[in-house]
């Protein structure tokens, strides 16, 4: 299955990915957890995408793609994989389609989950990050044992100025992959309100109605 999760900040698709990934046996490819990763490690990728995740900005097309390509090129993916993330932006999309379409494959299914706006800044500004294990937490949806543990990070672009940008940069660049990806006839639009339990379920359905279309 390849299959990619689009939705607004905030909306689950880290949450929801790691379940799916896992139940569908292919790799979860999160372009934003490795940017994270190399901002950590301090690589020239890192240091060039740290200043547009700290605004809200989407990091150029260009170094993206490629960060992709490569990372679709390894063994892993070749059975099928679950990108979170990516594609953002037409162009992108476009890229994907064609990176595909060399391979000899084809996108199966494109998950949008949806939430409000007001939702969404709930969630972001209780989230929160363990240092140790990358485990996402929510301060009132998913608390972690001890909420003022030293481990638990809150990520920098989850600031209310940052949060806004992450909007409309999703309003303005992102939500027209939608269009993209009903006009072939692959988008499956699910509620992502609600249980990360009965999302999952929504989403396995989704899943499952297409894979025996
Ligand atoms: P990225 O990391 O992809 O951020 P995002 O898309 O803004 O999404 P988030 O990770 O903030 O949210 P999420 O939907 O994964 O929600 P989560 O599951 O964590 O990108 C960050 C930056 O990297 C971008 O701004 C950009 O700069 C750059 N970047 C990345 N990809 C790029 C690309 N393709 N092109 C260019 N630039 C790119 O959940 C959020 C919170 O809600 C958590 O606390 C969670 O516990 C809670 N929660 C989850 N589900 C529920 C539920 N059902 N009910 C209640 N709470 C819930």
């Amino acid at each position: 299955m390849r299959l990619v999760l689009v939705g607004p900040p905030g909306a689950g698709k880290g949450t929801q990915a790691e379940v799916i990934a896992d139940e569908l046996g292919v790799p979860k490819i999160s372009t934003g957890d490795i940017f994270r990763a190399n901002v950590s490690g301090g690589t020239p990728l890192g240091l060039e995408a740290k200043r547009y995740m700290d605004a809200g900005d989407l990091v150029p097309d260009e170094v993206t793609n490629r960060m992709v390509a490569d990372r679709l090129a390894q063994d892993d993916a070749q059975g099928g994989f679950l990108l979170d993330g990516y594609p953002r932006n037409t162009e992108q999309a476009e890229v994907l389609d064609r990176l595909l379409a060399e391979q000899g494959h084809a996108l199966d299914l494109a998950l949008e989950l949806t939430v409000a706006d007001d939702e969404v800044v709930r969630r972001l500004s209780g989230r929160r990050v363990s240092k140790s294990t990358g485990k996402v937490y929510h301060l009132e949806f998913d608390p972690p044992e001890d909420p003022e543990s030293p481990d638990l990070y809150q990520r920098s672009d989850d600031q209310p100025e940052t949060i806004k940008n992450r909007l409309k940069v999703y309003a303005e660049q992102t939500e027209p992959i939608i269009g993209h990806y009903e006009a072939q006839g692959k988008l499956v639009r699910i509620d992502a309100v609600g249980e990360v339990g009965s999302v999952t379920d929504r989403a396995m359905a989704a899943i499952r109605d297409r894979t025996a279309e």
